[in-house]
Order: C-alpha cells, then sequence, then structure tokens
C-alpha cells in the first residue's frame, strides 16, 4: 500500500507527467490485491481479453503465430503470454510494473511455465526496430498514460511493417456512465466528451493514480498517426449466463452497453 493515504478521488486536471509516471507505483503498491480480486477470472496461463470473457483461443484476433514474434505490452502478471508459450509461439512480455511482473514469475513457477518477462515502459521499450510480427494488450498501458501517441509510435517502431497491432481499453462510451455495474450504471452522468481523467491524489497532494478517457476518434487519430490501418473494431457481447461482475462491468449493464473495445490494426507504412 502506499504511505500517502488517499485523500480525493474523482476526474481532476493532474499534470500529464505526474499522471503518467504514478502507474508504477500504484501498480507495484497495488498488485496482490488486483490479483486476488481477478486473479481467478483471469486465470494464471489463460489468454482473456476482457470481462466479457471473450478468449483468444476463441477470437483468433491475433491470426495465425506459427513462426511470429510477439510482444505484448501492459502485461501484467502476463497471463496471456504464458497461454501462448503453452502454444509454443515466441513471446515476451512486458510490463511497467516490477511488482506485477513478480507476481507473473510466480505463476510461472505454479504452472510450470517460462514466460520471456521484460521491465519496460510501453512508452520506451528497448527492442530494436523491426523486431516483431504481431504486439497486443489486454488493457495494459494504454488506460494509464497522458500520451498513448507515444505507445503507439514505440509500438509501430519495433513492428516490422505488415505487422498486427492488437489492444483492448473500456470502450469509450463507458466514460459517459458511472462506474457502477447496476441500473446507476446506465444512465450518462458525464460527457463522453470530456477528456479530464479519473486521479487519486494521496494526502500529500500527490498523483496516486490516474486513467485517460480517449474517444474512439481519438483512438483511430493516434493508430493512423502512428502509421496504422484499422482493421477491425471488436466489441464483444456479454454473453447469457456470465454473471460475475468486474468492477462497473456486469450483466446488467453488459445487457445494453458495450463495456469493451479491441482495435485490430496493422502497420501500413514504417513510422516516421
Ligand atoms: C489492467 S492491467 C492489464 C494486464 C493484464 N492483461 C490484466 O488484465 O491483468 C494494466 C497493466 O498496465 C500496466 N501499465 C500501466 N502503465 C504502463 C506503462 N506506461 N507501460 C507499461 N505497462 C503499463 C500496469 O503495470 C498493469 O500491469
Amino acid at each position: 500500500m502506499s504511505d500517502d493515504p488517499l485523500a480525493e478521488a474523482g476526474y481532476l486536471d493532474v499534470p500529464p507527467s505526474a499522471g503518467g509516471a504514478a502507474s508504477r507505483s500504484w501498480w507495484d503498491a497495488n498488485a496482490d490485491e488486483y490479483l486476488d480480486e481477478h486473479g481467478t477470472f483471469l486465470g494464471p496461463a489463460d489468454f482473456c481479453w476482457c470481462p466479457e470473457g471473450l478468449r483468444e483461443k476463441d477470437a483468433r484476433l491475433l491470426g495465425d503465430l506459427n513462426g511470429r514474434r510477439v510482444l505484448e505490452v501492459g502485461a501484467g502478471a502476463a497471463q496471456c503470454s504464458r497461454w501462448l508459450v503453452g502454444e509454443g509461439v515466441d513471446v515476451v512480455a512486458t510490463d511497467v510494473s516490477g511488482g506485477m511482473l513478480e507476481a507473473g514469475a510466480r505463476y510461472d513457477t505454479d504452472t510450470g511455465r517460462v514466460t520471456p518477462l521484460v521491465q519496460a515502459d510501453a512508452r520506451v521499450l528497448p527492442f530494436a526496430d523491426g523486431s516483431f510480427d504481431v504486439a497486443f494488450t489486454s488493457f495494459g498501458a494504454l488506460p494509464f498514460v497522458p500520451d498513448a501517441d507515444r505507445v503507439h509510435a514505440e509500438v509501430a517502431r519495433v513492428l516490422r511493417t505488415g505487422g498486427r497491432w492488437v489492444f483492448a481499453v473500456t470502450h469509450p462510451v463507458r466514460w459517459a456512465f458511472p462506474d457502477d455495474p447496476g441500473e446507476a450504471g446506465l444512465t450518462a452522468t458525464r460527457s463522453y466528451f470530456d477528456r479530464t481523467p479519473y486521479a487519486e491524489l494521496g494526502e500529500s497532494g500527490s498523483v496516486l493514480y490516474a486513467e485517460y478517457h480517449r474517444t474512439l476518434g481519438d483512438h483511430v487519430g493516434e493508430l493512423v498517426a502512428a502509421g496504422f490501418v484499422l482493421d477491425r473494431l471488436v466489441e464483444p457481447e456479454w454473453p447469457a449466463g456470465h454473471d460475475r461482475t468486474w468492477g462497473g462491468w456486469g450483466p446488467v449493464r453488459g445487457a445494453r452497453l458495450p463495456g469493451t473495445a479491441i482495435f485490430v490494426t496493422h502497420l501500413g507504412r514504417p513510422p516516421g
């Protein structure tokens, strides 16, 4: 836990540099709590794209990975990469948080799988230009940085031309609704167009946590600027009989609103 107790939470204008830096310390401090809450649903070696439960074994959004070199950014405890290891895929999992990667190393011990884990900010990747065929993240890195354009640019740099970049984020429409899985979460109370981040401040005034909203148009604009071509936008529907809630996600809202947006793209031209 942080030694700066939570004093304020809400939609707050925080300095972008402080917001971007907070993600590492927040995920370090909260890795165990996060995995206690969500680890069972995610599984130690399962590739689940989103709270709707869409799995890569069924969706195949990454395409045929035979002979491909794959990068995961914002991997957390690397559950998705660990599943890919089990499929014989050449994959590297990266995350900015040492705490999340340590949890990943424990999952490796538990499952008997060896997942290559590298600590790295998705905005500054320690890999050579054009060294991967496919990159992906399931809710990693992008929501927690004010400058997601830098993530897209770095992914473009390390991908070969034509390489695939697939990422899942909270569906932007959700931003207009309270983060409540029940009836209260069905009425829009904020502007979809308000980009003020959700932030948590400590008693000292420091930024403990920040999460950033981008509209669909913002995501597409950032992708195009980095040289990507959008191939599909997947909006997984809430499956019948799936009654598990995850934060603001659950069957009540899932029946009416999208919760997740998964962008499937490829690099149309070299960056720069
Ligand atoms: C919601 S988890 C997603 C990971 C995993 N798919 C899961 O569902 O648990 C978000 C992850 O993004 C990572 N993250 C946040 N900011 C990052 C950054 N700038 N670069 C790389 N990873 C980052 C966090 O450390 C955390 O592990």
